[in-house]
């Protein structure tokens, strides 16, 4: 298997039209069709990425910054910014652009956590992942800080059950 692959190689643009099966009363997105979209690029992504088929572990860090309207257009980007063995951190920000004056506004940023898997389901291992931009770096060198945060949260959602 290659060892190291740059980011710039599974970085994957997508872009969506903001249908009325998608949006509320009020003619906005609803955040659920947003997720949708994110967990589809970041699979994409970390496919592109390792090769492999693979599954959402996780999607956190989701922060709802502004709405998208019907008639939109929401512009995807997702990029690797970490691996561990088999896993993959997928960073994705979608941008709602106005069609009448082409201004775009930021929208939502997640982080997915994605798991490359074999015929059999299981966890298989992944290259490492190189960063090329400022703020792929920036993400890159955050990773562990944000994995050991990732597992309090898992063991506080295991108290739920
Ligand atoms: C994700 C999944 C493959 C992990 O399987 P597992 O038997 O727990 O495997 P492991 O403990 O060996 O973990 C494998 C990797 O997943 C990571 N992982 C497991 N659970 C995780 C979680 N909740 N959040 C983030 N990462 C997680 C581990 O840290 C490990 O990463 P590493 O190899 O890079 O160190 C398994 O839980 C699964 O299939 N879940 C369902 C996935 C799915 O169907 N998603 C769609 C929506 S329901």
């Amino acid at each position: 298997m290659i060892e190291q692959i740059t980011a710039g190689r599974s970085r994957t643009i997508q872009t969506k039209l903001v249908l009325p099966p998608d949006t509320n009363h009020m003619g906005t997105i609803f955040g659920g069709a947003v997720l949708a979209y994110i967990d589809e690029i970041a699979a994409v992504t970390a496919m592109k990425h390792s090769g492999k088929a693979v599954v959402t572990a996780s999607i956190d860090t989701v922060n709802f910054l502004s709405s998208a309207r019907v008639g939109n257009v929401l512009l995807l980007e997702g990029v690797v910014i970490s691996t561990g063995r088999t896993s993959m951190e997928v960073y994705v920000k979608a941008e709602c652009q106005s069609i009448e004056s082409g201004e775009k506004t930021l929208t939502t940023t997640a982080i997915l956590t994605m798991v490359a898997v074999d015929e059999a389901g299981k966890p298989t291992p992944v290259p490492g992942v190189v960063p090329e931009t400022e703020h792929e770096k920036k993400l890159f060198k955050s990773a562990q800080e944000r994995k050991q945060r990732r597992m309090k949260i898992n063991e506080y959602a295991k108290e739920l059950v």
